[in-house]
């Protein structure tokens, strides 16, 4: 039977609600799930951008009494719904892993246990499952290296060495089959996500994808969010005359992908078998300077204001990682289509009609981050 019901949890959020709308003008029908999380939606109501021709219901995915109807009249299960920051699930542990891991946990329940059609998952994974990216070693090959140490940092010696021999290494594109380790809990909560659901749906025989999305732009983003991505936190800096703080050198190394983009990969997985029961790298497959893309903000806001280079690193973070996109390219037919330089014109033409944009969460943020003893400074 074809697909014509989707349930998308989390589709008030950035992500989800972009796919809804791919979804609606494809002609499915869609319903949401989203418990409106206070920190994403700060007014407490269903956003502006809410689509007419979708039914949303408020709730949380860790409540089966409302979740299992909707996944037993759909034919296909978009999970997007999670507590989303990295920096903030190292100290609120249980939040993170409660929504996210025990969230899945209850779809699975449902899927194994109540008597359903779902003929296709789709698990929101993350870039955040390889810890490091893929790096060669000129003796030794493909090299996969952990953290960074404390010592290391301390020393602002950023970047990654052969773990093998020692040697200066260089970043390759990442592909799945890389060694994975997590090095915060939001990560492991989204490699529990991809794995269980991946297992549960091979087990069962239902079609499950997770796409491990890297860094995801545009429209509907969170600028107030002080843990949104690095570009929002950019545009809201730059808009209010501060300098975007660019943490280590600015030579990290990053992919990022248009909304637009993960969109249409996303409608591929839907709508196509070739990714089923995998992990699928979604980026541009284009790789870019943290220091390039605020260089690129400032010089497409006009602004003034330099990119402060704090030469100072945080525990978590990684130095380099880019996406591999073979598999998609191979598997669905994807291609990318939009340049950074056309994603991040339209991205700030966005900002500048949000009122969002006045507020800046930024240093609150890093202030909870000092206080947690979450950045190394020297
Ligand atoms: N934005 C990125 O670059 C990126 C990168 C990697 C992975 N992801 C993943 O993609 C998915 C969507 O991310 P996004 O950027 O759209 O985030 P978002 O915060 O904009 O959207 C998440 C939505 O989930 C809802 N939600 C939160 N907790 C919920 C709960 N307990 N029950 C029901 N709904 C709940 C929120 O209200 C929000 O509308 C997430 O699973 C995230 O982990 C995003
Ligand atoms: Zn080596």
């Amino acid at each position: 039977m074809a697909i014509r019901n989707v349930l998308v949890t989390g589709g008030a959020g950035y992500i989800g609600s972009h796919l809804v709308d791919a979804l609606v003008a494809r002609g499915y029908d869609v319903v949401v799930l989203d418990s409106l999380e206070p920190q994403v939606h700060r007014s407490g109501t269903w956003p502006s951008y809410a689509n007419p021709k979708v039914r949303y219901v408020k709730g949380d995915v860790r409540d089966r009494s409302v979740f299992e109807p909707l996944v037993l009249a759909s034919e296909a299960v978009v999970h997007f719904g999670a507590a989303v920051s990295i920096g903030q699930s190292m100290y609120q542990i249980d939040r993170y892993v409660d929504v996210n891991t025990r969230g899945t946990a209850v779809l699975l329940d449902i899927l194994v246990n109540a008597k359903h059609k779902v003929e296709k998952v789709i698990v929101a994974s993350s870039i955040g499952v390889y810890g490091e990216g893929a790096y060669q070693c000129a003796a030794c090959g493909p090299v996969a290296p952990g953290i960074r140490s404390e010592a290391q940092m301390a020393a602002k010696d950023w970047e990654q060495r052969c773990p093998s021999c020692g040697a200066s290494v260089v970043s390759i594109p990442t592909p799945e089959n890389k060694a994975l380790y997590r090095d915060n809990i939001y990560s492991m909560t989204k490699y529990h996500q991809e794995e269980m659901v991946l297992l549960i749906g091979k087990t069962y025989g239902i079609p499950a994808v997770a796409p491990r999305f890297f860094n995801v732009y545009g429209p509907r983003q969170s600028l107030s969010n002080p843990y949104a991505g690095v570009a929002a936190i950019w545009i809201s800096r730059l808009m209010n005359g501060k300098a975007p703080i660019v943490f280590e050198d600015g030579g990290q190394l990053r992919d990022f992908v248009s909304i637009h983009d993960v969109v249409a990969c996303l409608t591929l997985m839907l709508e196509k078998p070739g990714a089923d029961y995998l992990p699928v790298n979604v980026g541009s497959g284009t790789t870019v300077t943290i220091l390039e893309i605020a260089t690129m903000l400032q010089r497409l806001l006009g602004s003034r204001v330099e990119p402060e280079v704090t030469n100072a690193g945080r525990t978590f973070d990684i130095r380099h990682n880019t996406a591999d996109i073979t598999r998609a390219r191979d598997t669905l037919g994807f291609e990318p289509k939009v340049s950074l330089e056309q994603g991040f014109a339209e991205l700030i033409e966005w900002a500048k009609t949000t009122p969002d944009v006045a507020v800046d969460f930024f240093d609150k943020a890093m202030d909870e981050l000092k206080a947690k003893g979450l950045l190394v400074q020297s």
